[in-house]
């Protein structure tokens, strides 16, 4: 199978939020919007994110649009680590609409969901839901899947459903957001999605 025809589809970049006892929320670009008419979407979450628990228990989720104009340490924090572990909403602007966290800065908008209904895909759950609520909150440009891997040069993690495995050497991958660097990483080296020092970087294999 050639998999370079997936890189060929197009996404949104969206961060999805929910709450129990915590406040979680993780990064996915598998929204599509399935009907217009009492609005419903679905998004495809992985089963080890401990947003799929949460959502998977609530039935509710909101989803927010980001814009090109979101800070790439968000989606670092949102994206490569877990809320299992971090308390993702900590030191970062948010909202809480209908008891759910939401991110307001520099998003275009948001749409609060109730699960209708899930669909077991194997390593992730397909969360099919009605819309009850949107809100635009800017006019700035949403961000394209392509856009955060070509001008963010951003990478996505093996949980996102569509992670196709690089087989390069020469490589160098950052242990904390997965940008990848070309060629040797010098001592003095930042990496420029979340800013840790070049010891993060680790040859891929
Ligand atoms: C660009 C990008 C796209 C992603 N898309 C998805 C997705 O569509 N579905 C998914 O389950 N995870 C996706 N992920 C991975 C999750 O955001 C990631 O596993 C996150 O750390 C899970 O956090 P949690 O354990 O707090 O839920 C994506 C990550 C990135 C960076």
């Amino acid at each position: 199978m050639d998999k370079e025809v997936f890189k060929d589809i197009n996404y949104g970049m969206y961060i999805v939020s929910a709450k129990d006892e915590n406040k979680v929320g993780c990064v996915i670009n598998t929204l599509t919007q399935i009907t217009s008419e009492n609005p419903t979407i679905s998004i495809s979450v992985n089963k080890d994110n401990y947003t799929n628990q949460i959502i998977n228990n609530t039935k509710k989720f909101i989803v927010s649009i980001l814009s090109e104009q979101i800070d790439p340490n968000i989606i670092s924090k949102f994206g490569f680590q877990s809320s299992r572990n971090v308390d993702k909403f900590k030191d970062i602007d948010y909202e809480i609409v209908d008891d759910i966290p939401v991110l307001l800065k520099d998003v275009c908008g948001y749409m609060v969901c109730d699960v209708i209904e899930e669909v077991d895909v194997g390593t992730h759950t397909l969360f099919i839901a009605k819309v009850s609520k949107a809100k635009k909150v800017s006019n700035l440009a949403p961000m394209t899947y392509k856009y955060y891997h070509e001008v963010i040069k951003g990478k996505a993690p093996k949980t996102a459903p569509t992670y196709i495995e690089e087989v390069k050497t020469n490589t160098w991958v950052c242990d904390i957001c997965g940008y990848v660097h070309e060629g040797p990483v010098p001592d003095d080296f930042i990496c420029p999605i979340c800013g840790v020092d070049a010891s993060h970087f680790k040859q891929k294999k």
